[in-house]
């Protein structure tokens, strides 16, 4: 049955949201539920969409949300391995939910794509190995938010084409990262250096960086 109803979207996807311009022409990689996308398309935040999964069931239910929504005219619905889903010129890519090397390997595989989108990535592990991938594959990392839901933290990071200096520091501790305040940031970095520390390969050095973050968000 068709319905007007306007999505909501949890906290994670508000803020991969609240990351995408205004645009012609937005893609959803890895979609699953396609929640993300008809958000987007509902608020008109984009006119079209992509939207793919490399899983058939996805792909169906992202189809069914769809007619649900009567949004079908609007996105192109594909099941699809990564960015092998855009086949023209695009302004925005969302792939979220995925681990760190499979993103990473994703931006590896096809660094430069139609369009030159800017790039919005919440991977749930491997954050630095993404960050690593994208300033040595022609993407410049803009800002980076840091969600807490469930009990730990998600990275959301917008990257665009460009070119950027960058330190091991950054690497690991991120690039022009935004929490909701001071608070919530100096709880993130906590949280990561506990995960840290907690590791049987223990990095002296990422722990002394993180605790220099820490540092500084309670000067601030
Ligand atoms: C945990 S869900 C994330 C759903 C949604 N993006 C979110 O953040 O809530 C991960 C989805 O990525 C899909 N996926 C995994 N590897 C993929 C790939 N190489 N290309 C496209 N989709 C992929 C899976 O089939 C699954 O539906």
């Amino acid at each position: 049955m068709r319905s007007n109803r306007l999505l909501t979207l949890d906290k994670r996807l508000s803020a991969v949201a609240g990351l995408f311009p205004v645009c012609e022409y937005g893609v959803d990689i890895g979609a699953d539920h396609g929640k993300l996308s008809a958000w987007l398309l509902q608020t008109e935040r984009c006119e079209r969409m992509i939207v793919s999964d490399i899983s058939p069931l996805s792909v169906q239910k992202v189809g069914q949300l769809m007619d649900e929504l009567d949004l079908c005219h609007r996105c192109i619905v594909r099941e699809a391995d990564g960015f092998a889903a855009i086949d023209r010129p695009v302004d925005a890519v969302a792939v979220c939910g995925l681990g760190g090397k499979t993103i990473a390997d994703m931006v590896k595989q096809q660094p430069k794509l139609h369009g030159n989108p800017a790039l919005i990535l919440s991977a749930h592990t491997q954050i630095p190995l993404l960050r690593r991938t994208l300033v040595e594959h022609g993407y410049r990392i803009e800002k980076e938010v840091i969600v807490s839901a469930a009990r730990r933290y998600y990275n959301i990071i917008k990257a665009v084409v460009g070119t950027s200096d960058y330190t091991d520091k950054q690497i690991q501790t991120g690039f022009h990262v935004e929490g909701s305040s001071q608070k919530e940031l100096y709880a993130y970095y906590q949280w990561r250096y506990n995960v840290e520390k907690s590791k049987q390969t223990e990095q002296g050095q990422i722990l002394a960086w993180l605790k220099e973050e820490m540092e500084q968000c309670g000067r601030l």
